[in-house]
C-alpha cells in the first residue's frame, strides 16, 4: 500500500481476516520477519498483520530525515490500521522502535481528546522492548518515581543512542560489519540488513532530541501490557514498566530473556498476546494476565498477586513460609499430608488477610513421596490458579540414630519424603515453570545436616545432601529459563519436627523420651519458623543458590569449607540426647 506521503509500504497479512486482528509493528534495526515466530503460533486464531516499517525491508526509503519524525509513523499505522481492518479495532504488538512509535500514536498531549485518528481504533497494545520517548524523558528527569540507581543503570545502557546520533560514524561501524557482528555475538540473532541498520539511524537523530528536550506527559486510555525481558541490554524494566500514571489500563510482566526474546520465545510472547485479546475480548483473565495486571498498580511490591506453592505447610517451617509470602499479597496453595493441618495454615492466613493482610490461601492434601499425587497436584494448580511463581519443597521427617539401627524401611520411607518428595516437585513444577516461560524460583529445603557428618543422622543428612546437590545442578540447568533455584540449610528451629522425629532401635518408651528430651532442647535454642521464613523469602528476592539459616548452620558452613578435619572429628562424637 502506499502511505500518505507517497511512499511504498510493504505490508504482510496472515491467518483469517475475520478472526481478531493483531497489527505487529518491528523495531530498529529489524524489518517485519522479526515477528516470523509469533505469527506462526498466533495465525491459528488471529489475523495477523505485520509491515515494514518507512526505511526498512521492502518499504520505500524517505528523502530525508524529517520523513522518521513519529508523526510520519504513526500516520503509517493509522494507514496500515484502517487498511487491514476498517470495521473493527485492531489489537497492536510492538517491538522496540515499533514500540516506541506505537506509544506515540496511541498516547494524546494532555488536553488532546485524539491522535492519529487511532482513537477507538485500537483495542489493545503490546508493547515490548520500547517506551513512549516522552516517558523516557520524564523517567531521566526523575518524574517516574525511578530510583537514581535505576536511572544510571538506564543511562549506561543507553550509551549507543549517543552514538547513533553523531554524524558518519554510525554508518561506518554499520558498514564495516563491525557493529553488526557485535550484535549479532551480543545479541544471538542474526546480523541485520544493511540498508535497515543504515536507514534507521535516522530514528534516533529526527525524534530523540525533540521528544526527551520537552517530554510531555502523553496519556492512553487503551490497555496495555508490558513484556520487559529482564536481560534486555538496552531497555530495561524500570524505564519500561514505570508508567502506570500515563497507561492506567496497564498490566506488566517481567520476564526472563534479553531484548530479541521476540525472536527466541515467540511462544511466550504469542500467548501473551492471545490472552490479552482473549480478555479485551471478553474472556476471564488468564491468572498471568491478573497477576500482571496487580503488579502494574502503582506501589505494588514484588509478591502482589504472585503464586507461592508451599509443601509441608501445615506446620512449622512450611506454615511460616506461607504466611509470610501472603503477608507480602501472593496467593498461597498450602500443601501437606495432614489435611486439616493444611486447613488451618490456610484459615490462619485467611483470618490475618480480613484483619489487613494481604494474599489469599487455598489448602490442599497430597504426599510428595507420591509421584501422581504431586503431578496431580502441578496441574490442578496451573488450572485453578495458574504457573506459580514459586515452589517451595519444604515437606520432611526427621529421623535419628545409627546407620546399622535404620531398617530397610526407615530408609524408604525417609528417602521417599525427603528426598523423592523433594524430586517429584522439583520434576513437575519445573516442567510448568520452563513451559510457561515467565521464570519463577524453587526453594528446596535441605538442612544444616546437609553439610555436617554425624554418626546419629546417616539417613536424614542423606536425604538432605542430596537435595542440596540437586538444587545446585538444578539451579545450572534451569539458569536460562530464568528460573532460580534455592537450597535452604536451617539449623536448629522450634518446630514439632522433634516431636515425630523417629529414633530407629529405639523402644517406644525411648523414643517418646528422646524426643520429648530434643523439643526441649530445640525450645531452649528458640529460633522460630518466622524467622526462617523470613530467610526463606530474602533468598528467593535474591536468587541465592544456597541460605543457611541460624548462627550454627553459618558457623558449620564455614567450617565445613576451611576445616572438613574438624567437623569429621565431631561427627565421630555422640552428641545429644541419649
Ligand atoms: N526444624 C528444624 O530444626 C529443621 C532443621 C533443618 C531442616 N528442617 C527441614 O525443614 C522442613 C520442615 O520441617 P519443620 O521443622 O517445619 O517440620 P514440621 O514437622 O513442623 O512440619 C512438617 C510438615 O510437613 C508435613 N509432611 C510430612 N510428610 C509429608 C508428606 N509426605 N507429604 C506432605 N507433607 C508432609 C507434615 O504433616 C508437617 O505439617 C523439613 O524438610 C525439615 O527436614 C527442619
Amino acid at each position: 500500500m502506499v502511505s500518505t506521503d507517497g511512499l511504498a509500504l510493504a505490508v504482510y497479512s496472515h491467518g483469517d481476516p475475520g478472526a481478531p486482528t493483531v497489527v505487529a509493528v518491528h523495531g530498529y534495526p529489524d524489518d517485519h520477519t522479526v515477528f516470523d515466530g509469533v505469527v506462526e503460533i498466533l495465525r491459528e486464531h488471529h489475523h495477523v498483520v505485520t509491515y515494514d516499517v518507512r526505511g526498512a525491508g521492502a518499504s520505500g526509503t524517505p528523502s530525508g530525515r524529517e520523513g522518521y519524525d513519529l508523526e510520519r509513523l504513526a500516520e503509517d499505522l493509522r494507514a496500515v490500521v484502517d487498511a487491514v481492518s476498517p470495521d473493527a479495532p485492531v489489537h497492536l504488538l510492538a517491538h522496540d522502535w515499533g514500540a516506541i512509535q506505537t506509544w506515540h500514536a496511541v498516547t494524546a498531549e494532555p488536553g488532546e481528546h485524539q491522535h492519529s485518528g487511532l482513537t477507538g481504533r485500537v483495542a489493545s497494545f503490546t508493547s515490548m522492548s520500547g517506551p513512549c520517548l516522552d516517558h523516557v524523558g520524564l523517567f531521566f528527569a526523575g518524574r517516574t518515581g525511578a530510583t537514581r540507581r535505576e536511572i544510571l543503570r538506564q543511562g549506561l545502557d543507553s550509551w549507543y543512542t549517543a552514538l547513533f546520533r553523531t554524524p558518519v560514524l554510525p554508518e561506518l561501524l554499520w558498514r564495516s560489519g563491525l557493529a553488526g557482528a557485535l550484535v549479532s555475538a551480543t545479541d544471538g540473532v542474526g546480523r541485520p540488513k544493511l540498508r535497515d541498520a543504515v536507514n534507521g539511524l535516522e530514528l534516533y537523530r529526527r525524534n530523540l532530541p525533540a521528544r526527551l528536550g520537552d517530554p510531555q506527559p502523553r496519556r492512553t486510555d487503551v490497555p496495555v501490557q508490558v513484556l520487559a525481558p529482564r536481560g534486555d541490554r538496552y531497555v530495561t524494566p524500570a524505564m519500561q514498566t514505570r508508567i502506570a500514571a500515563y497507561a492506567p489500563d496497564l498490566r506488566v510482566r517481567r520476564l526472563p530473556g534479553g531484548h530479541w526474546m521476540v525472536r527466541t520465545r515467540p511462544d511466550v510472547v504469542a500467548r501473551c498476546v492471545a490472552e490479552l485479546v482473549a480478555h479485551v475480548g471478553g474472556a476471564e483473565p488468564a491468572p498471568a494476565l491478573t497477576r500482571a495486571r496487580a503488579a502494574a498498580r502503582p506501589g505494588a511490591g514484588r509478591w502482589d498477586g504472585a503464586l507461592v506453592v508451599v509443601t509441608g505447610a501445615g506446620a512449622g517451617i512450611g506454615r511460616a513460609t506461607a504466611a509470610a509470602f501472603a503477608r507480602r499479597g501472593a496467593r498461597v496453595v498450602v500443601a501437606d499430608l495432614d489435611g486439616d493441618a493444611a486447613e488451618r495454615t490456610a484459615e490462619l492466613i485467611g483470618t490475618a488477610t480480613a484483619s489487613g493482610g494481604a494474599g489469599r490461601a487455598f489448602p490442599v492434601t497430597v504426599d510428595v513421596a507420591d509421584e501422581a499425587a504431586v503431578s496431580r497436584l502441578a496441574s490442578d494448580v496451573a488450572a485453578e490458579h495458574g504457573v506459580p511463581d514459586v515452589v517451595v519443597n519444604n515437606a520432611g521427617i526427621g529421623m535419628a540414630g545409627s546407620f546399622a539401627d535404620t531398617t530397610l524401611s526407615d530408609w524408604q520411607r525417609i528417602v521417599d519424603v525427603n528426598l523423592w518428595g523433594v524430586i517429584h516437585g522439583c520434576r513437575a513444577f519445573s516442567a510448568l515453570m520452563g513451559a510457561h516461560g515467565e521464570g519463577g524460583h524453587i526453594v528446596n529445603v535441605a538442612s544444616a545436616a546437609a553439610y555436617l557428618p554425624s554418626r546419629t543422622l546417616a539417613a536424614y543428612a542423606t536425604t538432605k545432601s542430596a537435595v542440596l546437590t540437586l538444587s545446585e545442578c538444578l539451579r545450572a540447568e534451569l539458569a536460562d529459563d530464568g528460573i532460580g533455584v534455592t537450597a535452604l540449610c536451617p539449623g536448629f528451629v522450634r518446630t514439632d519436627i522433634t516431636r515425630t522425629t523417629r529414633f530407629v532401635g529405639r523402644d517406644a518408651g525411648t523414643e517418646k523420651r528422646l524426643q520429648k528430651e530434643t523439643t526441649a532442647l530445640y525450645a531452649r535454642r528458640n529460633y522460630t519458623p518466622e524467622r526462617v521464613a523470613e530467610h526463606v523469602v530474602r533468598a528467593v528476592e535474591r536468587n541465592a543458590p544456597l541460605a543457611p539459616v541460624t548462627a550454627e548452620a553459618h558457623a558449620g558452613l564455614l567450617a565445613s569449607r576451611l576445616s572438613p578435619a574438624l567437623l569429621r572429628a565431631i561427627a565421630r562424637r555422640d552428641i545429644g540426647p541419649r
